[in-house]
């Protein structure tokens, strides 16, 4: 039901009051909102937005009624008004604070005709959910005292989070647990926390799903399997999605007890949404026997009488994700008076403040930056070098919120971490399966460790000039190949880009499942430089690298998976054990041995899509290998590659960018999934925007081999339409970023960016190809600014409609397809190249031949056309990388073909690193052989 929100995100109203927010909700239209509630009358997928909206459209409606506005209008939404009352009455039961027993309450004012107190009580909860301060409690009778502390505004700025307890209760229970709740608070407690109770299984589900202010959850054996509420069907099949996940995946889950097992199956689901959940279980009679059978599960059992324990707990546990260690020993030398005999001027101010001409920098930064300037490493510092204190602690707790075994912060961004991966990983000679259109970093790192890079084929794109992923069919060729050749044991790494800076996701435990089927020891590396927000939402975390290779190690262990291996072997081999044809192999979903290795790692840059300021970087490693084979040599890698004096800031800043994703993760990337789908919705809907722009989806951004008969935004039908996408298709398209075609704006995607949305209205939008404008949203993108940006759209679509129509029907655009399709990686020459079957080449040597001036000459496109004409085979010296693609064309070593020459020609980017247009392509001045 995300789409809901869409249809009235612009012109209506947004709900923040951003520079560019539009006012009053009295201008709001009913129609979509009450479209809404009619379609969904149980509960929206989102509930971030429509549990607010649904609030708004209450109090627009009653608004009326008490206005006394004309009849018929008042009966149409007396009828929406018990639609939405009925919505929220099931929306309040899974989020603490007003509860149904309020909805209940305005219902019955609403009955009694006293519309203005309803409005009222209305009102301050829409002012709660919008942040604003409530004012003041009008005396009311009917509020009970809890409900007259609710609403009165909340002067305590402790953070609050909220415990979901799954019981079948009476109401006189709840309102003894919460009473027992707010009698423990104490003024020294840092959070305040309030309980949301729900009596089912399914409820619990709906409950974590849906409510991110969720931080623990407390299990108590009386609950029931099914929900009573009249729940969308969306909701619906969320939750049985998520329930079935567990009850294929985890075989270790089963016990004799059946009531045991219940408790399993509940704890394992709730588990798998959400990782950062705090589990408890509250019994009473039993409690020894489940203890013993339930402990692995739970962070603790508690006696159903201990509330006071149970209260210690959440308190405790949550003060345990709050904690960020380094930014508090940075906070902490701040404000110590130290004595600087050390490096750095800065530090402390030094060079600063005492200055005649550069105070503005502590003017505009603020002193603190100085304060917590240091090149030392005592004083609770620790050393990022060799870390034993506050950053390992830091690190380790990263690893805990990412699903890895080990966290290495870096503070040079992922064009760093890339390298450190590969040099820690591979050696000269190693053959290195790359996406060839991944970032310049991997085929950098390449060259460095001498490696031989195998370049994989992502699928083109040509109608937009960029490029999609590699389908697994060629990598699984690719490595039957080697195979083929006897040359598989040389293979030892496959790196890939998930997801692709257009927004293409893999199925990464797939992919990983499928490669170790053919070789067990594969070590892979996933480039998630765009993707560290996927490990904080319950859809998007099953296609992460991390949570993917423990998918596949518990899957491993499975005697399930051993069988279907086994079979499957069988069909694979013949009687005297030879492989079968390629063909077979590449049509089975192959499964790895049960004594494949998982070995596994990704590179993060934290800061572009979590807070984390620039270069902010995280390498996660999940390596079964790890103790055994690569920790040593990673510590070498990462000494290479890592400054001696690296910013405390950034580290920092990765430190609470972690705290921030342990808390609030789930909240903002829903909110960020749901305003990109907004953005989405409201371009396709809009019937100016729709006849200028297009938004690319799944079935333009997909070949439709590689992906489901699915819909072609899954998102838009709801969380659980995205589900069933992730969890089948090969690929999938990440929902946070929208790509617009613009070829009916008569302009290109460069002048779009550069002089219609930055310099007119200072919209900052990172890549563009000829005919395609890609916008991100990330957790800081608001409400406001989608609308600001829609509006702006509107604007420019007006221009563009305008000057077209001014143009002589002839010279109208649209702008042919951009560029020509970029050939596939001719091959290393003769001189490089390992041998003339495989793609595989040495080029490390070729670069640094290349280094050689006496090596190399420079030759002029025309030239060099002329040359390749004559037959000749012209070789790379260097890497050339146009902007965009973003990755290089050419790699030292590579043969120069008339395909590379004609797509260079036409290219119109500003920039191009390794070719200097007045003197040509550096070749070699001869080619070896
Ligand atoms: C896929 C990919 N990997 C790595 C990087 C390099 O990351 P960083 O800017 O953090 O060095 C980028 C940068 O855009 C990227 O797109």
């Amino acid at each position: 039901m995300i789409s809901n929100g869409a249809d009235h995100l612009v012109p209506q109203k947004p709900q923040d009051s951003g520079p560019h927010a539009t006012s009053g909700s009295e201008a709001l239209s009913p129609a979509p909102w009450s479209a809404a509630l009619e379609r969904d009358p149980g509960m929206p997928a989102s509930t971030w937005r429509l549990r607010s909206d649904a609030w708004e459209y209450l109090r627009f409606a009653v608004k009326r009624l008490a206005l006394g506005s004309d009849a018929v209008e008042v009966l149409a939404s007396d009828s929406e008004i018990h639609r939405s009352l009925r919505a929220l009455e099931t929306i309040e039961m899974y989020w603490a604070g007003f509860g149904q027993r309020y909805v209940r309450d305005i219902g019955d004012l609403l009955e009694a005709g006293d519309y203005r107190t309803a409005l009222d009580r209305i009102g301050r909860v829409v002012h709660r959910l919008r942040g604003d301060t409530v004012p003041d409690e009008p005396r009311d009778e009917h509020l009970e005292e809890q409900e007259r502390t609710e609403l009165s505004a909340d002067p305590d700025p402790r953070p609050r989070f909220e415990v979901l307890v799954i019981d079948e209760t009476t109401a006189a229970d709840r309102d003894t647990m919460r009473a027992d709740g707010l009698r423990l608070r104490a003024p020294a407690d840092a959070f305040i926390y309030e309980f949301v109770v729900v009596p089912s299984a399914d409820d619990a589900v709906a409950a974590v799903l849906t409510n991110p202010n969720i931080l623990a959850c407390v299990v108590r054996p009386g609950f029931s399997d099914h929900t009573h509420q009249p729940l969308s069907r969306d909701l619906r099949e969320s939750i049985h999605l998520a329930r079935a996940q567990v009850a294929e995946g985890s075989a270790s889950a089963r016990s004799s007890l059946a009531s045991v097992q219940r408790v399993l199956g509940l704890a394992d689901t709730l588990a798998a949404i959400r990782p950062e959940l705090d589990l408890y279980l509250m019994a009473g009679a039993h409690i020894e026997d489940l203890a013993g059978a339930l402990t692995r599960r739970f962070r603790r059992v508690f006696w159903r009488e201990d509330q006071l324990e149970l209260h210690l707990s959440l308190l405790r546990r949550v003060s345990h994700l709050y904690d960020t260690p380094f930014f508090t020993a940075i906070q902490g030398h701040a404000r110590r008076p130290v004595g600087v005999f050390h490096a750095l001027p800065v530090a402390r101010g030094g060079s600063v403040v005492s200055s005649k001409w550069i105070r503005d920098l502590v003017d505009f930064y603020g002193l603190n930056l100085l304060l917590a300037e240091t090149s030392a490493t005592s004083g609770g510092l620790d050393s990022l070098l060799a870390p034993t204190g506050t950053i390992k602690k830091a690190q380790d707790l990263a690893a805990r919120a990412f699903g890895a075994k080990h966290t290495f912060f870096v503070t040079n961004g992922t064009s760093t971490a890339n390298k450190i991966v590969h040099q820690a990983l591979v050696a000269p000679d190693d053959v290195v399966m790359v996406d060839r259109n991944c970032h310049k970093s991997h085929h950098h790192a390449v060259m460095l460790t001498g490696a031989r890079p195998a370049y994989l084929e992502a699928y083109p794109l040509n109608d937009f000039a960029f490029y999609g992923a590699v389908p697994l069919d060629r990598i699984k060729q690719m490595l039957l190949d080697y195979r083929a050749a006897g040359r598989l044991d040389e293979v030892r790494m496959v790196t890939l880009t998930n997801c692709t800076f257009d927004g293409i996701v893999y199925d990464p435990e797939r992919v990983m499942a499928e490669c170790l089927a053919i070789k067990p020891d594969l070590v892979f590396l996933w480039d998630e430089a765009w993707f560290a927000f996927a490990a904080f939402h319950p859809v998007t975390r099953r296609r992460t690298a991390m949570a993917a290779a423990k998918n596949l190690e518990q899957r491993l262990k499975t005697p399930a998976h051993a069988a279907a291996h086994h079979a499957q072997q069988e069909r694979l081999h013949d009687a005297d054990g030879n492989p079968a044809a390629d063909a077979v192999w590449l049509e089975e979903r192959l499964i790895p041995s049960p004594d494949a290795r998982i070995r596994v790692y990704a590179t993060h840059s934290t800061h572009k899509t979590l807070t984390a300021l620039r270069q902010g970087s995280m390498i996660h490693v999940y390596d079964q290998e790890w103790r055994r084979e690569a920790e040593e040599p990673f510590h070498e890698a990462y000494m290479t590659h890592t400054s001696t004096s690296p910013n405390y800031q950034i580290l920092s800043s990765l430190d609470i960018g972690r705290r921030q994703v342990e808390l609030e993760g789930f909240e903002l990337v829903q909110r960020q999934l749901d305003l990109a789908a907004s953005l989405a919705q409201a371009i396709a809907r809009h019937p100016l925007l729709r006849r200028t722009f297009r938004v690319l989806t799944a079935h333009d951004l997909i070949p439709a081999d590689h992906r489901g008969v699915g819909r072609p935004m899954p998102l838009r039908h709801g969380l659980a339409t995205m589900w069933k996408a992730w969890a089948q298709d090969e690929f999938v398209v990440d929902p946070s970023r929208i790509t617009i075609e613009i070829s009916r704006t008569g302009v290109d995607g460069d002048t779009f960016k550069h002089e219609h949305l930055m310099d007119r209205y200072g919209i900052q939008v990172n890549k563009t190809s000829g005919n395609t404008v890609l916008f991100m949203t990330n957790i800081g993108t608001s409400r406001s600014a989608i609308a600001y940006l829609i509006e702006v759209l509107v604007k420019l679509a007006e221009r563009f409609e305008d000057e077209q129509s001014q143009r002589h029907p002839e010279d109208r655009l649209p702008l042919e397809a951009p560029m020509p399709p970029l050939p596939d990686f001719s091959a290393f020459s003769p001189g490089y190249a390992t041998d003339d079957v495989l793609p595989d080449g040495d080029m490390r040597t070729a670069f640094f031949h290349g280094q050689q001036r006496k090596n190399i000459e420079h030759v002029l496109p025309e030239e060099l056309r002329a040359r390749v004409a004559a037959g000749e085979q012209p070789v790379s010296a260097g890497f050339v990388t146009p902007y965009p693609p973003g990755f290089p064309v050419l790699v030292p070593g590579q043969v120069i073909t008339s395909g590379v020459l004609d797509f260079m020609a036409v290219l119109s980017t500003r920039e191009i690193h390794g070719y200097d247009p007045r003197r040509g392509y550096r070749i070699f001045t001869e080619t070896r052989s």
